[in-house]
Order: structure tokens, then sequence, then C-alpha cells
């Protein structure tokens, strides 16, 4: 019977029907475990602001991640480290106005919530009440539990972040792979396992090995975004001015560049400036 089927099926070149992915007109942090439980992979990028938010909602993304790699990309600082509660809050109220679609996570910059889990909760809200964002972002595993615990106790949905986290940069000296070895592999999985038992509702993975990332999503019912952390994980994260090309000295091997516009922009300046010199800009038409 199969094989009568299967040559009905040459025969009329019929094509396997595909699975037909359900579409949501709200993206919630259920839609993303759902979304792991049928096998769609999550799509996932920064923003800071209105203008760049509207465009990557329109275009359908999943998660807008409100990062602090703001720090690096807005604000041209070295690190994470600088940027404030208080920065962050703005970037995210700006990112909330533009957004139809998307849910939004903001990252709770370094220092608001390691010291102690009231002040990680009262930073939460700070974020949550100020910017109307959907939920919050931090780094670390069993460090962190007693601040996740008070934080997810308010009602307020947190993705963990786990491998190379750069809020920890001076501890690590180094941008490199992070739990190649085993005793930092076998934490990482223990700190997911504590993460989804806590009830994150996600994590972020960053340059892990792929093999390890794939057997960590494999362990936890809830997604695992990945950057530099392979794909067998349950979806991507990129920092948007990276794969826009926007910036040029940043190649790790996990960027994948979208477009060049460090390129395009850097020609429509030459040419705005060239036009403005010349004297050919504005034109007749440009003009009251
Ligand atoms: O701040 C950020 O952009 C991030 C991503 C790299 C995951 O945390």
């Amino acid at each position: 019977m199969w094989l009568t089927n299967l040559l009905l099926l040459l025969k009329f070149n019929f094509k396997p029907m595909s699975v037909a992915k359900k579409e949501y007109k709200r993206i919630t942090t259920k839609s993303l475990v759902d979304m792991k439980a049928n096998g769609e992979k999550i799509a996932m990028l920064t923003a800071y602001d209105y203008s760049m938010a509207k465009i990557v909602d329109g275009a359908g993304i999943d998660v807008i991640l409100v990062g602090d790699s703001a720090s690096n990309v807005m604000a041209g600082h070295e690190t994470t480290l600088p940027i404030t509660l208080d920065q962050m809050i703005y970037h995210a109220t700006s990112v909330v106005r533009a957004i139809n679609r998307c849910l939004v996570v903001v990252d709770l910059p370094f220092g608001s919530y390691q010291s102690d889990p009231k002040e990680a909760l009262r930073s939460a809200i700070r974020i949550m009440k100020e910017s109307g964002a959907h939920a919050v972002k931090l780094e670390g595993g069993k460090e962190v539990k007693e601040s996740i615990k008070r934080i997810l106790n308010a009602g307020i949905p947190v993705m963990g972040h786990l491998g190379l986290t750069p809020q920890s940069i001076y501890k690590f000296g180094t941008y490199t792979v992070r739990a190649k070895e085993e005793e930092e592999a076998d934490k990482l999985k223990s700190d997911a396992k504590m993460l989804e038992k806590q009830g994150c509702f996600a994590l972020v993975l960053e340059k892990v090995p792929a093999k390890l990332a794939k057997e960590v999503a494999e362990s936890v019912s809830i997604p695992v975004i990945g950057i530099g952390a392979g794909n067998g994980v349950d979806g991507q994260v990129l920092v948007v001015h990276d794969m826009l090309g926007m910036t040029h000295e940043f190649n790790p091997r996990f960027l994948r560049r979208y477009a060049d516009l460090h390129t395009e922009m850097t020609n429509a300046f030459r040419n705005y400036k060239d036009d403005v010199k010349s004297k050919d800009f504005p034109s007749d038409k440009e003009q009251y």
C-alpha cells in the first residue's frame, strides 16, 4: 500500500504537505514555549530605539531583546558594564512604543540585581512599570537563584542567560567560547535545569560548543535561544547592528551579516555631502 502511495506521489510530482505554522497575533512567553513544543524555531533580535524596533516588529521577528549590548553599540562603551538601569528603561520605553506583535525582553543591567534579591526585584519592577516591557533577562546560574525566585514570585517573567555572560567579562578575561571543559559544562547543564525548575520561560546560551547547547536544549522544556551556540537549540538571537553590517570591527565566527549597512550608509552620507558642497541639494523641487 505504502509503495503504491509513493509511486502515486512520484507520478504526480506531489510534494509532501508542509506543516502549517501557527499564526501568532501577539507573542507571549507561552507562545515561545508552544513554538519549542511544535518544533518552530524562535527568531530574536536586539533593538534599542523606536525606529529600529518598528522595522524589526514589522518584519515578523518573534522577540525583541533590549539588550545591555546597548552599552556597546549605542553608547560606545567597551563592555556592557557601564549602562545604567535608567538608560535601559529609556531604551526599553522607546522600543515598547513601536511594537505590535513582538515580545519585548529587557536586560537587567550590571549592578541592578547581583547584590541582593530585594534590589533585583526593585529593578525588575522599575523596568516593567516604567517601560511597559513584557519580561526581563539576567545573567548567571545558581549565584542569582534567589533574585530569580523573587522576581518570578512577583509575576515578572524571567529569561536566563548562561555561557559567555558579558557582564562577567573581567572574571573570564576573554570573549572566547565558554564551557569547553567538563567542569564548566556540568555547571552550565545544572544551571539550565535550575532555571527551568524555578520557572524561567526561556534562556539564552551564548558562545558555547554546539554539541553542549543541543544537549541542554534537549534536556529542558523551556526554549533555549542561542548566539554562537549552533543549530541544535530552539531559536537564535543576534545583535541587530552586527547582523545589519553596521559594525565592521566585530567578526566572530557565529555572526552572519544580512546586509552591509556600513557601506550603504557611508555611501549615502558621502553622496549627501557631495550634493550639499556642489549646491546640487536642494533642487528647485525640494524647496518651498
Ligand atoms: O545584550 C545583548 O545583546 C545580549 C545578547 C547578546 C543575547 O544579551
